[in-house]
């Protein structure tokens, strides 16, 4: 992408990954994603924090010589994951007198992922700082976001935070600033689901970690830099609180019609109650607009025809996925169709044992829906509406 200039002598050489259409081989991405490298240049040392996927090694080669770089006197490692180590070889191989500055745990990661050299290293503690000439770099050990080895780096004159993944969201667009608030907390928040919520008790550590320096920009390595800190760090802090909304997440899937029937039927008792509802049906959703969904919902709802004697694969599959990323959840309900007979309760109930929630009675209905069966289904929603009460301080 072109060179953007953050502040004096500070430029995101980053790049845009306008079609990349999934990371890690499971997250859709609509809007495409960036991976920001920052150059931050002192009166004696320029560094650069952080890389770019090793697909696009060829446009930061671009960016670098764009901007005159003649040397890198240190590459910052906030992040071990590829998006943004992928390239430290090939900056290594541009400027052999480079070191890679970075805690330790992150040191033993890229030697395992990249073969990097244990020598080509210089470890930091947490708190430690850099200076750069008239500029200073502070090092903030910010761990689980997402993974033990992240950290940010604090510029402390400019009192910018390179956050990496922390606060970022896949977004490819040209603009180096947020410009629409409300479009940036979304794709946040989506990245937040997908990558942050299993960590949710530490990531608020983290928050308050980061948030006694004087921040007037966060710059992460994905998305936009906010020039509004407080933006997103409300977000966050809003997100991994234990505060949930009057909202039932209602996940299903349907063989012939009957499950899906069992779904409109509680979609629309649950909203006559006053219940916002986000139904998806899981055989065509996109898994991160689930996955927001699970950040801040009351309940969750599993409809599924029994087949194969137990839930529907794909309903099974979604129960994974929100088992590993913990949502704050507090009440869940199974519900659904069958013909002749299965296990679905009891197997769903074991795919999800890091959900700490209220089960609701289930409610399994042989074939196609009657009367009585829309009553248990309007009784449910009722239990249900009585939960959110007490959980939602409605
Ligand atoms: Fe953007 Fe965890 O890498």
């Amino acid at each position: 992408m072109a060179i953007k200039k953050v502040v004096e002598n500070v430029f995101n050489v980053g790049v845009d990954h306008w079609d990349r259409e999934v990371f890690d081989s499971l997250i859709p991405l609509p809007d495409g994603t960036s991976y920001n490298s920052y150059i931050v240049k002192g009166s004696e040392k320029v560094v650069l924090i952080d890389t770019v996927d090793v697909k696009k090694e060829h446009l930061l080669r671009k960016d670098l010589r764009a901007l005159g770089i003649d040397r890198i006197d240190y590459i910052i490692a906030n992040h071990a994951e590829q998006d943004h180590s992928g390239c430290i070889p090939a900056v290594l191989n541009m400027f052999p007198e480079s070191k890679i500055v970075t805690n330790t745990k992150c040191k033993g990661m890229l030697i395992d992922l990249l073969h990097v050299k244990d020598n080509d290293f210089i470890v930091v503690e947490d708190g430690e700082e850099m200076s750069l000439g008239d500029k200073t770099l502070k090092f903030i050990l910010t761990p689980w976001v997402h993974w033990p080895e992240t950290m940010s780096t604090y510029l402390k004159e400019d009192k910018i935070l390179f956050s990496c993944d922390f606060f970022g969201s896949h977004y490819a667009t040209s603009d180096t600033f947020v410009v629409d608030e409300a479009r940036t907390i979304l794709d946040a928040k989506r990245y937040y689901a997908e990558i942050m919520m299993p960590f949710r008790k530490i990531v608020a550590k983290d928050i308050d970690k980061v948030n006694q320096y004087e921040l007037s920009m966060i710059a992460p390595s994905h998305g936009p830099v906010y020039q509004n800190p407080k933006l997103i760090i409300d977000a966050y802090k809003e997100w991994v609180s234990d505060d949930v909304k009057n909202v039932v997440l209602l996940l299903y899937i349907s063989m012939h019609g009957s499950t899906e029937k069992i779904a409109e039927h509680l979609i629309d008792s649950l909203i006559s109650k006053g219940i916002e509802v986000k139904p998806f049906n899981v055989l065509t959703a996109d898994i991160g607009q689930i996955a927001m969904a699970m950040v801040d919902a009351c309940t969750v709802v599993l409809a599924s025809p029994m087949v194969l004697a137990g839930a529907h694969p794909r309903m099974i599959s979604i129960a994974h996925l929100a088992n590993a990323l913990r949502p704050k959840v507090k009440n869940a309900a199974i519900v659904g169709s069958y013909g002749w007979g299965g296990n679905m309760v009891e197997q769903l109930k074991s795919v999800i044992p890091n959900l700490k929630v209220n089960l609701f009675e289930p409610v399994l209905i042989k074939g196609l829906p009657r009367d009585d069966d829309y009553e248990r289904l309007d009784k449910l929603a009722e239990e249900i509406a009585a939960k959110h009460a007490e959980d939602c301080n409605l």
